[in-house]
């Protein structure tokens, strides 16, 4: 068992809707279980290199936020304290603060830390946690990348807010008999795109995990036409990787090919083989923001509970995590750097492939 009077909590990387659910959760369960101390630490760790910006998070502190998308704390993905960036003589400098991290949540009483974040946020999690500090992990991320977890919160809300504009599109693309494509976000994995593609009924899914050639996506969109559908709904994932005419075409247009550009890369490219009228949306931020749906409340809820639970067992170095719908715990060190990708043999893809949907591989 651990002496812990007084913890900190802090957010990570980027937002997704369920943080201010973890926040409250962790609150609630440390104060009403263990009559601990609870600060918040806002803007990942700004709040401890700048102790003076950190606060109690008490019971009426967290209360009617468990609905609310964004987080209360602030957060940030420029915010690593072992590469800290700072603005010196108009120059960025990058510079290692965190020793003034550790000394610093001595100095502000803080026993022990719940870090709630991403990738990016738990392996500096994990380093403090080398250096002594008393940590677990959250995990969090709309892209349902972590390969600890067999969900994170904040997936299932940005499907619903992905698979709400499908649906939207639907009725538009089938009334002026166009193809419609929508890129969502997902960073180099492919679930939001896979999973919302299948709720919303699209019949184009093209994914980083699945190479695709546009002929192919243009016949499947021919054949449709045939058998008298005269529209198409494609979704496309941020991370897609073009084919190399797809990205010098890309290129000739001055766009990256990157997230946020791709979508318009695919539309441009299928109105110019199939010669049908293309429209492209890129859902963007739109799928990080919102009220979190009813199973990320529920999941934020028991995954900061487990958290406080982890700390009062002393179990530091651990992240929590869902397997088979239970909550358990990794140690942080197996959970990071590992991807979680769609299988493009897995049983969704084959589900998918089943009903007529088209990857564009064939
Ligand atoms: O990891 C979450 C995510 O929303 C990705 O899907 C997306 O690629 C990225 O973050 C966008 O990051 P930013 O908010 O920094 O533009």
């Amino acid at each position: 068992m651990s002496e812990i009077r007084t913890i900190g909590v802090t957010t990570g990387g980027g937002d997704c809707p369920g943080l201010n659910a973890v926040i409250r959760a962790v609150t609630r369960s440390a104060i009403l279980q263990h009559g601990w101390r609870v600060i918040g630490i806002p803007d990942g760790f700004d709040g401890v290199i700048f102790p003076e910006r950190s606060f109690e998070l008490t019971l009426a502190s967290v209360s009617n936020i468990l609905s609310w998308g964004g987080t209360i704390l602030g957060t940030t993905n420029r915010g690593n304290p072992f590469q800290y960036k700072e603005e010196r003589d108009g120059q960025t400098i990058l510079h290692d603060v965190s020793a003034e991290v550790i000394e610093n949540s001595a100095k502000m009483g803080i026993d022990a830390l719940v870090i709630i974040g991403g990738d990016g946020t738990q392996k500096i999690a994990l380093e403090f946690h080398r250096r002594g500090l008393k940590v677990v992990g959250v995990p969090k991320t709309i892209d349902n990348d972590l390969s600890a977890t067999e969900v994170t919160f904040g997936f299932d809300t940005a499907l619903h807010t992905a698979t709400d504009a499908l649906d939207k599109l639907f009725t538009t693309a089938e009334s002026h008999h166009r193809v419609m494509v929508l890129e969502v976000m997902g960073r180099d994995a492919g679930w939001i795109a896979l999973e919302s593609g299948l709720a919303g009924g699209a019949q184009v899914i093209l994914i980083p995990e699945i190479p695709f050639n546009i002929d192919n996506v243009c016949r499947c969109i021919a054949e449709r036409e045939q058998s008298g559908y005269r529209f198409t709904i494609a979704v496309v994932a941020e991370g897609l990787k073009l084919p190399p005419e797809l990205q010098a075409m890309a290129e000739q247009e001055g766009r990256s090919g990157r997230a946020g550009q791709v979508g318009n890369t695919i539309g441009d490219a299928i109105a110019r083989v199939s010669g049908k009228e293309v429209r492209v949306t890129v859902l963007g931020h739109l799928q990080r923001g919102g009220s979190p749906s009813p199973f990320d409340r529920i999941l934020s809820t028991r995954f900061g509970v487990a958290a406080v639970d982890l700390l009062a067992q002393g179990c530091f170095g651990h992240m929590v995590c869902l397997r088979s719908g239970d909550i358990h715990s990794v140690p942080i060190a197996d959970a990071v750097g590992v991807m979680k990708v769609v299988d493009p043999q897995g049983r969704m893809v084959r589900t998918a492939r089943a009903i007529g949907v088209c990857f564009g591989d064939k």
